[in-house]
C-alpha cells in the first residue's frame, strides 16, 4: 500500500490520531524541509504527516522551502501527497467556510525553487501540467465527501500570490478576470513539483476570509481563524474516510 503524504497548512500543523507514530528529519539536496515528518498510522493507512509553516508555525509562504518538503517526502516512501491549504475566496460561490478541490492554477509566486530540473542536467525537461492536480486523487476526495457528507466545491482556480501580504482589492479583481476562484500563497510551487516528481498529488482548499475587496471590511486575523476552525474541524472529519479510499 503506498504511504499518503499530507501536508498540514494554516490550522493544521500536526495531524491528531496517528498511532505508532515516528519522527525523523530527511537529509535532501535541497537543504531542510519545514520539520519533523511524522510517520504513524492513521485509520490503518500509513501516512507521514509534514507541517508546511513549521510546528509552531513560523515559516512566511515565500520562505517555505518547498523543493525540500516535497523531496523529503518522497524519500519517506509517500507516493500520494494531500495537501490542506488556507485560502481566500474571490468567486461568489467561495464563501468562508466551504472547502475546495481545485482542478486549475495559475501562478502568480516568483522567486521560489520551483523545479528540480535545473542544475546537471543532460537534457532539458519540460514537464506536463495541463491539468495540475491528480485527477483520481480529487476523484476521491470528492467521494469522500460525499460519503461522510461533507460538501466539496469540486472544482476550483487556485491562484498563487506570493505573499506573505495579502492582496490589494485591483489584484484580485485581476485576478478574478485571469479566471482564478481562489487565492492561496502556498499552492505553488508545490503542486508542480510534486507533479515534476511524478507524485499524485491533489489540494483541499479551506476557504477562511473572502477576498480582498470582496466586502467593504478588512481582513482580519478574527475571520481567519474562526474560519480556519471551522474547516480544519471538517477536513479531519473528511480525511479518515479519504484514507478508507486510498
Ligand atoms: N489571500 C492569500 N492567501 C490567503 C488568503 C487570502 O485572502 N486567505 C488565506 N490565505
Amino acid at each position: 500500500m503506498p504511504i499518503i503524504g499530507i501536508i498540514g497548512g494554516s490550522g493544521l500543523a500536526s495531524l491528531q490520531g496517528l498511532s505508532d507514530a515516528s519522527q525523523r528529519l530527511q537529509k535532501t539536496p535541497y537543504g531542510e524541509h519545514s520539520g519533523i515528518l511524522t510517520t504513524g498510522n492513521f485509520n490503518d493507512r500509513k501516512v507521514v504527516f509534514l507541517a508546511r509553516h513549521g510546528n509552531p508555525h513560523v515559516i512566511p509562504p515565500h520562505k517555505i522551502n518547498y523543493r525540500a518538503n516535497i523531496w523529503a517526502l518522497r524519500e519517506v516512501g509517500a507516493e500520494k501527497i494531500i495537501a490542506i491549504n488556507a485560502v481566500g475566496g474571490i468567486t461568489a460561490v467561495m464563501q468562508p467556510g466551504v472547502l475546495a478541490i481545485p482542478d486549475q492554477i495559475i501562478d502568480y509566486t516568483w522567486g521560489r525553487g520551483h523545479t528540480f530540473f535545473e542544475d546537471g542536467l543532460n537534457n532539458v525537461v519540460h514537464v506536463d501540467c495541463t491539468h495540475p492536480y491528480s485527477s483520481d486523487l480529487r476523484r476521491l476526495i470528492i467521494r469522500a465527501g460525499d460519503t461522510c457528507g461533507i460538501s466539496l466545491m469540486p472544482q476550483a482556480t487556485y491562484g498563487a500570490t506570493q505573499g506573505p501580504r495579502l492582496e490589494t482589492a485591483a489584484e484580485i479583481a485581476r485576478m478574478e478576470r485571469d479566471g482564478c476562484d481562489l487565492v492561496g500563497m502556498t499552492g505553488m510551487p508545490e503542486a508542480t513539483l510534486a507533479r515534476e516528481l511524478d507524485l499524485d498529488y491533489a489540494s483541499v482548499c479551506m476557504v477562511v476570509n473572502r477576498a480582498a475587496g470582496k466586502t467593504g471590511d478588512m481582513i482580519t486575523m478574527e475571520i481567519i481563524e474562526k474560519y480556519l476552525g471551522n474547516c480544519t474541524t471538517a477536513v479531519m472529519r473528511l480525511l479518515p474516510e479519504l484514507l478508507n479510499l486510498l
